[in-house]
């Protein structure tokens, strides 16, 4: 064990049971730190939409308080039970109840099980590995999981929902990368330079995949990354080629879904659940390796931007009106 810090500072939100809701940056004792055999000096953290709700009192995300949010993190072991992560081994995490129910990354320090642990993949700095963080994880996870069930370049378009923000981003990137035709549907017609360089090769606009339509429509969809949720997911869904699926990753819009159930045995078309918090360990640290490889989500930081602890509301709360551009990555201590 090395010598710890008594005091470390933090990005907090609190809810006592006697007063307001609260947050900010915040001195914490290393007491604080739950339970875990390493503790990490976070270097990089990230911004994704589930931080942006757990920062907030209607957020319904956060199940204690205080709280440290941050679903993500990454940086130097300075403290370790496990040989497997000796002191001064290059980590990251993400997901289970990081930044939910455990203290996250938005913090100088973080202690986690070892099994929570991925090793920094080679080919991957500590700030890179927060540019992808939970959102280009995520956008990785959908791609795999759509060419398991048969997805080929070449194939036909593909769309993504939501295509601006973090998940849409990276599911561009690595979708185009891969080889496949990209169609990018998004809000917010200036970020189409950005979109193209990432690969994107054909545009929708929101309206185009909001309106209300007919239970099956013209087949055009080869495959689908969905991050929208609510308001999307029904046009992707009957729009589906046959034999096509659409990997549901979110709810960005909402978490209601008024579909029929014609495109699952008029077409075939299947409904893949993304749920990248649970992913257990082992498929979680192969993901990770691939991210650093063939499923790098190539120029994704591009267009993304830097906050500090001290300025991380700003992105806290753009992210969860909608305005997000990419990818943020917080400078903890890096
Ligand atoms: N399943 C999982 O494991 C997992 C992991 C990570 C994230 N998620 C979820 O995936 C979703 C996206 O996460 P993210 O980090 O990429 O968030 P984000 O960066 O905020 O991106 C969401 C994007 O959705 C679009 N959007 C937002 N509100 C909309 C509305 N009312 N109608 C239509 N489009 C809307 C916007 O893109 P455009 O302006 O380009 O349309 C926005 O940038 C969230 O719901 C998040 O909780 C799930």
């Amino acid at each position: 064990m090395s010598d710890l810090p008594a005091l470390f500072r933090a990005f907090v939100v609190d809810k006592p049971a006697d007063g307001a809701f609260g947050r900010g940056l915040r001195d914490m004792e290393v007491q604080d730190l739950p339970a875990g055999e390493i503790t990490v000096r976070v270097a990089w953290s990230s911004v994704n939409f589930k931080d942006g709700l757990a920062a907030r009192e209607d957020g319904r995300v956060a199940r204690r308080y205080p709280l440290i949010p941050g679903i993500d993190l990454a940086g130097t072991v300075v403290a370790s039970d496990d040989d497997a992560f000796p002191v001064g081994s290059q980590v990251l995490a993400n997901g289970y109840d990081i930044g939910v129910a455990r203290h996250g990354g938005y913090a100088e320090l973080a202690r986690i099980p070892s099994g929570y642990a991925v090793a920094l993949p080679d080919g991957l700095t500590a700030r890179e590995a927060m540019e992808i963080g939970t959102a280009g994880f995520t956008a990785a996870m959908s791609v795999v999981a759509l060419e398991e069930r048969g997805l080929r370049p070449g194939d036909g378009p593909v769309i993504v929902t939501g295509a601006s923000g973090g998940v849409g981003s990276a599911a561009v990137a690595i979708l185009a990368s891969r080889g496949h035709e990209v169609w990018a549907a998004t809000g917010k017609p200036g970020e189409h330079d950005r979109l193209r360089d990432l690969g994107a090769s054909g545009f929708l606009a929101r309206e185009e995949v909001t309106a209300p339509g007919r239970p099956l429509e013209r087949e055009r969809w080869a495959g689908a990354v969905d991050t929208v949720g609510e308001a999307t997911l029904p046009y992707v869904l009957r729009t589906l080629r046959i034999g096509a699926a659409v990997a549901a990753t979110g709810n960005a819009s909402g978490a209601e879904l008024a579909t029929t159930v014609l495109p699952f045995i008029l077409r075939g078309c299947a409904l893949l659940g993304m749920d990248s918090a649970n992913m257990a360990i082992g498929p979680r640290r192969a993901l990770w390796r691939r991210l650093a490889a063939d499923l790098l989500p190539r120029g994704l930081a591009d267009g993304g931007a830097e906050v500090a602890l001290d300025t991380l509301e700003t992105a806290l709360d753009a992210i969860h009106d909608g305005q997000a551009r990419g990818r943020w990555v917080v400078r903890v201590s890096g």
